[in-house]
């Protein structure tokens, strides 16, 4: 059944990505150009550091699989292809081996291939300390994720009805594990009060997987055999308005949910992420083109970073909060309704570095 489940996320997550081209939140984002900001590439490191965290770039494979056959070979090629680009990963839910022992093996071959990799394990805030220290330890993992995933839940015709033991489930679990606890949506966002929450449980750093790639109400809709809960396909906030609404809470951000392009993982950068995860798309690419188009595809999009970084004088990703962005269309309204001032961040480069001191003052 587990197994079966597992399956069908995947298929529906790739069909989904054929409609998720256009246009989403982080389009209302964008750099405001300064002809004459740009470095010299070999001045950029993509280096990025969180919550004592250190990572060489700030791109990762985020959660998705395991617990099939069929998973466990897509949790190989992922892992080889975050070895050879040296990005972190994290593997899918871990449930499936805790009902069922012989599937271990389809969550530890990321250990198996990729020995010295940044790897995150993945519980649902409903594990036990003991099942999460057994998630951590299968992978000799480096940070355990736990997501929360009320509306997937909700819509999923076997889901859990029970949120109120997540809070203290969490907070047990931070206090008995020995590695960094990320907590995770699943593509529906978090908001400023939850991350204020997360942040007193001891939460090192919060992912915000935002609304506007893989969706999962559409998915556990399409499981169903009557799509019940359609009206729920738009919930949730995006990525960048989760960004700007978690901004200055102090706890380390990382971007993910509809994240589709190097300019995209900028944009996060920006608004203060510490790094951008992508799920989805990076599965559409290993399902189509296997380990080497998944290499290529980050290999490219870290060279993009890194080029994208340079034009806007950004040495390092922490630079990148320093540049002017704008915030338009949706994404402006939300910030309108949410109290948050967008008008700082369009001149925030005024204040910054002999550059941009420079082109401050000519204004
Ligand atoms: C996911 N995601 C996910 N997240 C999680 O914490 N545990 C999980 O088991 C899964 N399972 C899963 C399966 C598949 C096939 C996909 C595509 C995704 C959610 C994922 O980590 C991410 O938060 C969302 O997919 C949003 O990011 P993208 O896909 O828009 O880049």
């Amino acid at each position: 059944m587990i197994a079966d489940r597992k399956d069908d996320h995947v298929r529906f997550a790739a069909e989904q990505q054929r409609d998720l081209g256009g246009y989403n939140q982080f389009d209302d984002v964008s750099f405001v150009h300064h002809a004459l900001a740009g470095i010299d590439r070999p001045d950029v490191s993509l280096a990025t550091r969180f919550g004592g965290i250190d990572w060489t770039v700030p791109l990762y494979i985020n959660a998705m699989t395991g617990g099939s056959v069929k998973t466990g070979a897509i949790n190989r090629d992922l892992a080889i292809a975050a070895r050879e680009t040296g990005v972190a990963i994290a593997t899918g839910s871990m449930s499936a081996c805790f009902a069922d022992k012989s599937l271990e093996g389809t969550f530890s071959v990321m250990r198996r291939e990729n020995p010295d990799g940044f790897i995150m394990a993945n519980v649902n805030a409903n594990a036990s300390v003991e099942k999460a220290r057994r998630a951590v330890g299968l992978l000799r993992a480096d940070a355990l994720q736990i997501h929360l995933n009320s509306i997937q839940e909700t819509v999923m015709p076997e889901g859990d009805r029970s949120f109120s033991f997540w809070g203290p489930q969490i907070e047990e679990i931070v206090a008995a594990v020995d590695v960094p606890v990320i907590v995770k949506e699943v593509g529906f966002g978090l908001s400023r009060k939850t991350v204020l929450m997360l942040q007193e449980m001891g939460v090192r750093a919060v992912d915000v997987a935002g609304r506007g790639g893989t969706n999962f109400a559409r998915i556990e809709n399409d499981r169903r055999e009557r799509a019940d809960y359609s009206y729920l396909n738009g919930w949730g906030q995006s990525a960048p308005a989760c960004l700007l609404d978690v901004h200055g809470s102090g706890i380390p951000v990382l971007s993910s949910g509809g994240v589709r392009n190097p300019l995209d993982v900028a944009r996060g950068l920006a608004l203060g992420a510490s790094a951008a995860g992508v799920s989805g798309l990076f599965l559409r690419t290993v399902l189509d083109g296997g380990v080497p188009a998944l290499i290529s595809q980050i290999s490219a999009w870290l060279d993009q970073l890194e080029a994208l970084m340079t034009v806007l004088g950004a040495r390092t990703p922490a630079d990148l909060t320093r540049c002017d962005v704008l915030v338009r269309g949706e994404l402006r309204a939300f910030c309108a309704d949410r109290g948050i001032e967008t008008r700082r961040l369009a001149t925030r480069s005024s204040s910054y570095g002999t550059t941009h001191e420079t082109m401050g003052s000519t204004r």
